[in-house]
């Protein structure tokens, strides 16, 4: 006979937080819950908003990866697609926004205006730099934007006949914040940045300016572009997908397998960190040995969570799954032993319901939780919008190891006698992440300043978590009345 861990398994949904003292100074708008994704070089990536979104089809694309990260957090591009889709995903994040910007689209003068008003329909870019020879490094002739010409009469002109010569620039500026204030005094929407003879180095946008003031808190990289990560599987050929990404700037490499206590797991994290300069998230585990197994092979941050996810039937059809707080109680304490040694950030993935679910993973060890379903939901998610058949307005959530998304690769399966470990369905449409997202975390804010912690450390070191019986639990639903929604309510 094997082993029997007697002690139930727990879900996050059992724990509450107990109140601690709570000073005049701590207030939800004063709880921070920066956190660290996963080590970075010698430090770590640190982001203010602890969520990721699941590197699911139904999940994560460019919109939603541009969304969360400009709220804080980090998407996660999933495996089940070709590397060359998820490189140009990774390429319209990092598109979006940058502080010095070298990688433009550059004219030379004698470029028909035809060719500007092609690039600008194919890409929908309005303003390019014109230098000499045609390179973005070359010397800077004038600037074009599409107030310049006339799309009815001026394609066969050439640039140099419309472009702006008296072009307003900054010399050799290296801080973002002193380019910027040129660029506002000049009244610009656009400041090439040139050398003292007048070559390109680089440009900056008044519109990076305005969003990074619409979102100061954007996880971003060294050169201000938004951060995004993205999956890979342990399969052999997803070593040329590694390549791929990290040649695109990927900023996390996640490692996407149901159970990553594996001989293959172990042997790609090893392969990447041997040969790449990229943070990798391992995962995902649910037990202490699987931890210590993954920090072994050098992974930068660990994933955690089987059989939980909202459409997870790997319970039903394996039998094999834990529940969360189970996993993090125990993947913590593995962690705390191997303190003194660098600290592992801990995911925890699936079965995040909300602002609730959230708090008791963080107070329960965790640096970040990656959720799905939750986010599923918002428009900047991939699913369509549709109506149902009772007529409500709800968007399509399909599983990894559902029959639509097919990531047999994820189940260690084969392709050939596939068997879902997961459903396809919908969710509630709840609007714009932009409006829902800041509103949940103002939420586990509170809860934080309840709990007497202003922060994720603290709240690691100092929260008070009790189990609750199944009828605390109930005492804490609405009980004893029903609940009317504010547009059914009749005034006599
Ligand atoms: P959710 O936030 O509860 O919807 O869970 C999302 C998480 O479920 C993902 O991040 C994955 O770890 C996991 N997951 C995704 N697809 C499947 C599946 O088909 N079966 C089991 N787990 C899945």
């Amino acid at each position: 006979m094997g082993q029997i861990v007697r002690e139930q398994g727990r879900s996050l949904k059992e724990f509450r937080l107990l109140p601690r003292y709570t000073p005049e100074s701590l207030k939800s708008d004063t709880v921070s819950l920066e956190t660290r994704l996963c080590r970075r070089g010698n430090d770590y990536l640190r982001m203010h908003t602890p969520i990721l979104s699941a590197a699911m089809q139904a999940v994560t694309d460019s919109d939603m990866a541009i969304a969360i990260a400009q709220l804080g957090g980090i998407g996660i591009l999933p495996v089940s697609q070709s590397p060359e889709k998820q490189c140009t995903s990774i390429d319209a994040v990092k598109r979006f926004k940058a502080g010095f910007q070298t990688n433009i689209v550059t004219l030379a003068p004698d470029n028909p205006i035809g060719d500007v008003i092609d690039i600008m329909a194919e890409n929908g870019y309005s303003t390019f730099p014109v230098t000499e020879s045609g390179e973005f490094h070359g010397k800077l002739a004038g600037i074009i934007t599409d107030k310049d010409f006339d799309e009815r009469y001026d394609r066969s002109h050439t640039v140099a006949e419309r472009m702006k010569t008296d072009v307003q620039v900054g010399i050799e500026v290296n801080s973002l914040k002193e380019a910027n204030t040129l660029m506002i005094q000049y009244g610009r929407g656009f400041l090439p940045i040139v050398s003292k003879d007048g070559m390109l180095l680089s440009v900056v946008f008044k519109k990076d300016l305005d969003k990074h003031i619409q979102h100061p808190h954007a996880t971003i990289d060294d050169e201000k572009r938004l951060c995004i990560g993205a999956a890979v599987s342990t399969h052999p050929e997803d070593r040329d997908r590694v390549a791929a990404l990290v040649a695109h700037h990927v900023d996390v490499i996640v490692v996407d397998a149901s159970d990553g206590h594996t001989q293959f797991q172990q042997e790609l994290i090893r392969w990447i960190k041997s040969t790449h300069d990229v943070p990798v998230i391992g995962g995902n585990v649910v037990t202490a040995d699987g931890f210590r197994f993954l920090v072994e092979a050098g992974a930068d941050g660990v994933k955690v969570g089987m059989g939980i996810g909202s459409g997870c039937i790997t319970q039903v059809v394996k039998a094999t799954g834990r529940g969360q707080a189970s996993t993090l109680l125990d993947v913590c304490d593995a962690r705390d032993e191997i303190a003194g040694n660098t600290y592992i950030p801990i995911i925890a993935d699936g079965g995040i319901k909300g602002a609730g679910d959230m708090t008791i993973a963080l107070a329960l060890g965790a640096d970040a939780i990656m959720a799905g379903n939750l986010l599923a939901r918002y428009t900047e998610s991939p699913g369509s919008v549709i109506r149902n058949a009772d007529g409500e307005i709800v968007k399509e959530y399909w599983m990894e190891g559902s029959m639509k998304a097919r990531n047999h690769r994820r189940y260690a399966q084969l392709e050939n006698t596939f068997f879902e470990e997961g459903v396809n369905g919908h969710v509630p449409h709840e609007g714009s992440i932009y409006d829902k997202l800041p509103a949940m975390m103002q939420m586990v804010k509170a809860s934080f300043a309840t709990a007497g912690c202003g922060t994720i450390d603290e709240m690691h070191d100092n929260a008070i978590l009790e189990i609750q019986s199944f009828a605390s639990l109930q005492d804490g639903d609405v009980h004893g009345m029903t609940q009317v929604q504010m547009a059914q309510e009749i005034v006599l």
